[in-house]
């Protein structure tokens, strides 16, 4: 009996093999129950105690090989059988992302106006009574709290002023920039907004505003001008034309809304504006006899709208792709 000569066999056949079935008789042949490796296992029982240990270590590392040779084949051959890849084939594009319109125009807003020098700062979206009216001049029983359908969060009433809700608009913000900054100063606040009302073309609950700021000891009506101007002209890469009309916000002294003419020569109104109120001032623990400042608050998805020619405000909610895709560069 010769272990060396078994093995050599083996290994030959083992080469040889090319497909499952030569696997499968290659591996009855010499691991099966009846096969060789089996024989030689048996035979050892009639062999002298030498023999025996000589013999014995050298058929089961035999067995051992084997059965590795079986198990890499096994993977060789279940490979070969795979469907082929055509590497000629062209490729599956894979899509890329990009930004939504709204990220897009904001971005471009924060570039006009960090050029003029506005920090952009950031307010919560559930605020509180309180920074959304109270301390803009609008007191609960004042009637211009009905020009803000309000979300209010549900929960136990607390003191009047602490009552919880959605943001209505991103003015609060001008009071808690104000509480904790030491003019002369000028911000910008991009920011989602809310309001309970009936959605439309042109009206979303759920929208964003940019609120702007100026405060400092010289600050006057023609700064909030000019800013405007500036901004418009920018981000429209146009000459504009502009109408400033007297209008009522509880928060700014005198009030104003601006208009833009558009291509068509329709008139827009694009935002609310004005010169800050001294009660506002005074609710944020500054002294109006020492500061000037204008205000101004927009929607961005008009500015979005009029810039892009985007003809229905639900179009930025809808997360429908194809209307995304538009905006790719
Ligand atoms: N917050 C106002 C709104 O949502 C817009 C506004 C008007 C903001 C006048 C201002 C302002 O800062 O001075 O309707």
């Amino acid at each position: 009996m010769n272990v060396s000569n078994l093995r050599e066999e083996a290994l030959k056949e083992a080469e040889a093999i090319e497909n499952a079935d030569q696997l499968k008789s290659f591996e009855i042949k010499y691991l099966g129950r009846k096969g060789k490796l089996n024989d030689v296992l048996g035979l050892l029982k009639t062999l002298s105690i030498e023999e025996r240990r000589e013999l014995g270590p050298k058929a089961q590392k035999l067995k051992k090989e084997l059965e590795e040779i079986v198990a890499f084949k096994t993977k060789e051959v279940s490979l070969e059988s795979s469907p082929q890849i055509d590497i000629t084939r062209p490729g599956k594009k894979q899509e890329l992302g990009q930004l939504h319109p709204l990220t897009k125009i904001q971005n471009e807003i924060h570039d006009i106006f960090m050029a003029m020098n506005f920090s952009v700062v950031d307010g919560p979206e559930v605020e509180t009574e309180h920074y959304n009216f109270d301390a803009l001049n609008i007191p609960p029983d004042h009637p211009a709290r009905d020009a803000w359908d309000t979300f209010w969060i549900k929960e136990e009433v607390k003191k009047i002023g602490s009552r919880k809700l959605l943001r209505t608009h991103t003015s609060p913000m001008q009071i808690r920039y104000m509480e904790t900054h030491e003019p002369p100063f000028q911000i910008i606040v991009p920011g989602r907004t809310f309001r309970y009302e009936a959605i439309d073309s042109s009206h979303e609950i759920n929208f964003h505003q940019l609120e702007g700021l100026m405060v400092g000891k010289n600050v006057s009506v023609a700064n909030l001008k000019y800013v405007i101007e500036t901004f418009m002209k920018k981000l429209f890469k146009r000459k504009i034309e502009f109408l400033f009309r007297p209008a009522y916000f509880p928060f700014v002294e005198p009030g104003m809304e601006v208009d833009i003419k558009l291509e068509n020569g329709k008139w827009l109104e694009m935002m609310g504006a004005g010169m800050v109120h001294p009660r506002v001032f005074e609710e944020a623990h500054l002294n109006p006899k020492d500061y000037q400042g204008f205000a101004f608050g927009m929607g961005i998805e008009r500015l979005a709208m009029i810039k892009y020619g985007v003809p229905d405000i639900r179009l930025f909610n809808s997360g429908d792709l194809r209307f995304v895709k538009q905006f790719k560069k």
